[in-house]
């Protein structure tokens, strides 16, 4: 391993402990293994399954560190003996199995990509969850084609807003849900054709009247899924990202039938380490153009010092962020 000189053999970090506070404090600083790669850490992006690590539903993989973070930007600082692709100074963002919400983060270096053109080091710590989710699903699995359309449900989120500018960017149409016409209004203004209030309006109708949807991208569950089966135009395809309104549903199978659906999901931290070296260079290759090109850009709600994290958890808690929380160091 080439290491640079440092060496207390420590950091600061924070670690997942239910739901006591977010505490920066001190921990072993990693070495990195053979195939992977030490990042001196400049930004981490939040999520979602962040909130849920803390409330013990969404534990690490195995063998993976109790470090919260899915995800950073920042610079090589040392790389395992395997490592061919990556040198000690470059500017990175990396997709983790855990460990971002520290000083230094280990990365398996096929997660490891560069920085696109177009955005600040620290907006690049926003990218990787976002768009290895967002291509898994409507670009790998569903294979979204230009001209058809694309429904999102929480179209404001961290994922929405990322499947609004990439599906756009494809020349697919965009519909969305958001929680407020506010976040309805911020969809409209990244690309979505249009947006549903799902507090105040009946999405199933409103998506009718517009056509129906080729691809629907899921992040609630539970009775959407019935719903969405009547938007859908035939042949369509429904991808479940996580279960926020329920685990189970009830199908109609004779429509599933009938419209020739696909009815499928995933998990992104699951996923084998060449699966996530496929998506890494998928979205170097496919995306990081349109970052270039100003086609996509993370919707950055709100930065907060990496040691505040408690307080930008309880602003994702809030669900008034439109976008991306950064956590800087
Ligand atoms: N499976 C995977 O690989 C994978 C990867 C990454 C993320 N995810 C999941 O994807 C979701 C988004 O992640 P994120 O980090 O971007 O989180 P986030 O910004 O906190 O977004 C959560 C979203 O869910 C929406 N929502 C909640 N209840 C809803 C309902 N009843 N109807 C419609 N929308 C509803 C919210 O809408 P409003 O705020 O507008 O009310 C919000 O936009 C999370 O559930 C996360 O766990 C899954």
């Amino acid at each position: 391993m080439s290491q640079k000189a440092d060496e207390t053999g420590m950091m600061k970090a924070i670690l997942a402990k239910g739901d006591a506070p977010l505490e920066w404090c001190d921990v072993p600083k990693p070495v990195p293994k053979a195939k992977e790669v030490l990042i001196k850490v400049a930004a981490a992006g939040l999520n979602r399954a962040d909130i849920l690590q803390r409330k013990g539903m969404y534990p690490p993989p195995e063998g993976a560190s109790d470090i919260m973070g899915l995800e950073v930007s920042g610079y090589v600082e040392a790389v395992g003996s395997d490592v061919e692709n990556w040198r000690v100074g470059q500017q990175v963002c990396a997709l983790l199995p855990a460990g971002g919400y520290a000083e230094y983060a280990i990365a398996h270096q096929g997660s490891v990509m560069p920085i696109p053109d177009g955005v600040s080091l620290h907006e690049a710590a926003l990218l990787p969850e976002a768009v290895m989710t967002v291509w898994a699903n409507v670009f790998d699995m569903a294979v979204l084609h230009p001209g058809e359309t694309l429904f999102v449900q929480g179209g404001a989120s961290g994922i929405g807003t990322t499947a609004i500018q990439m599906a756009t960017a494809l020349g697919a149409k965009v519909y969305v849900t958001a929680g407020s016409d506010e976040k309805c209004k911020a969809c409209i203004e990244l690309g979505a054709e249009g947006a549903f209030n799902y507090k105040t309006t009946d999405f199933e109708e409103e998506l009718k009247a517009v056509g129906g949807a080729d691809v629907v991208l899921d992040m609630v569950g539970g009775d959407y899924l019935p719903k969405h089966i009547n938007a859908s135009k035939f042949g369509a395809r429904i991808l479940h990202i996580a279960v926020q309104g329920g685990l189970k549903a009830e199908v109609n199978l004779l429509k599933v039938m009938m419209k020739r659906l696909t009815i499928t999901g995933s998990t992104l931290r699951g996923r084998n380490d060449l699966d996530k070296m496929h998506l890494a260079d998928m979205a170097v290759k496919e995306v990081w153009p349109w970052v270039a090109s100003g086609q996509l850009r993370p919707v950055v709600d709100s930065s907060f010092a990496m040691k505040d994290a408690e307080k930008a958890h309880e602003r994702l808690t809030s669900g008034l962020h439109v976008g991306k929380i950064v956590l800087t160091l």
